[in-house]
């Protein structure tokens, strides 16, 4: 058996994307092979494939796979022939602190990622998906998913009651609003666009503003809390966007430094970060153990991902192209 796969080469490049063909492989003591059926697109994964953090060899891109275990190796008890499985960002991150810098060994990146039909990997690779949803769905979990779950819970330790600020419609936004309702808190949001802002209020955000038409929003989301502030900022616009998130978060506020929308060189206001105790908390994604609490309460709630439009395997450069026009609103899906 075949199995068709995507290449891209070293230096990324949407041009260098190839559709290939390579073999079939066994599973080992302990792994288990996947009949991948879906991806889903990330900033990220924009990155590496267009070249802007190409990789520095030969890639197999795309860091979220999903799909239906069709083989197990030796020692393998957690997983069985016919279960639906996701892939994990960090496959060697199972539990605890963070272990590693940057994206060495992140599927997609630093290693071969989940663009082609089948994989055969580690069991510890992947978590349990959740009961009854599609693969699509559970593809958009290993990213930006767990992104807005660790934020919001893990790091942030939201509460009912609390206010949360999420930026613009895209995947790890549109996780954090949902999440952040299905924990009872207020949402305020932020968009280019009043369409979009639409949407959002239609999820269930609370209040939306045009970042646009109103640059300077901070103040707004202060008067928008009676002059308190937000308790917690997804932050993923960067440069750009932190001064205002600052001017937007309470005394003692969370802000989750997330994204680099609008690049990575900042100048800080300090002097309200130290004046206001901010809690600055960079993070990437998560941890597996992480992930399986999260689809835990997936599953106990009626919260799916938004899938703005899904895409079939060789048309990733397309899809690709949808997504850094800025049309989407959420997930993006690959179908494989
Ligand atoms: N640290 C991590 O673990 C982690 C994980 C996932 C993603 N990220 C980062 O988070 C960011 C978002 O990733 P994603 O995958 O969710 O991207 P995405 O799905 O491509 O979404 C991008 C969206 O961001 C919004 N946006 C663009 N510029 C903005 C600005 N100046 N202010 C507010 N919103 C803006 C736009 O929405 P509107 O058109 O509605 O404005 C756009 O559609 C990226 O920088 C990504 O690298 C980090």
């Amino acid at each position: 058996m075949t199995i068709r796969t995507l290449y891209i080469a070293p230096g990324g490049g949407l041009d260098t994307v190839t559709l290939e063909t390579t073999p079939a492989v066994d599973p080992g003591p302990g792994e288990i092979t996947v009949r991948l059926r879906a991806s889903s697109l990330n900033y990220h994964d924009l990155g590496v494939v267009s070249g802007a953090m190409g990789p520095t060899a030969r890639r197999i891109p795309m860091s979220d796979g999903a799909g239906e275990v069709t083989a197990v190796g030796e020692g393998v008890r957690e997983f069985a022939v016919g279960d639906h499985v996701v892939s994990t960002f960090f496959p060697d991150w199972l539990d605890g602190e963070p272990q590693a810098e940057g994206f060495a060994r992140t599927p997609g990146d630093g290693i071969d990622g989940y663009a082609r039909e089948q994989v055969t990997a580690p069991a510890t690779w992947f978590t349990r998906a959740p009961r009854g949803w599609s693969h699509a769905e559970a593809a958009t979990l290993t990213t930006a998913g767990l992104t807005a779950w660790r934020a919001l819970f893990e790091d942030g330790g939201l509460r009912p009651g609390e206010t949360v600020l999420v930026q613009g419609s895209g995947g790890v936004s549109v996780f954090a609003l949902q999440f952040a309702k299905l924990a009872g808190a207020r949402v305020i949001a932020t968009s280019s666009g009043d369409e979009k802002l639409e949407r959002l209020r239609a999820l269930g955000a609370d209040a939306g503003i045009n970042y646009r038409s109103e640059p300077e929003w901070g103040l707004r989301v202060r008067a928008l809390t009676d002059g308190r502030g937000v308790d917690h900022v997804v932050e993923v616009g960067g440069p750009d966007t932190l001064a205002q998130s600052m001017l937007a978060t309470r005394v003692g506020g969370h802000i989750a430094l997330i994204g680099v929308l609008t690049g990575v060189d900042s100048r800080l206001p300090l002097g309200l970060a130290l004046g206001r105790q901010l809690r600055l908390q960079a993070l990437i994604v998560g941890s597996r153990r992480q992930q399986q609490d999260m689809i835990r309460a997936l599953e106990a709630s009626d919260l799916r991902p938004v899938i703005d439009r899904h895409f079939p395997l060789e048309d990733l450069v397309a899809a690709f192209q949808h997504q850094a026009a800025g049309r989407h609103f959420g997930k993006i899906a690959l179908d494989l």
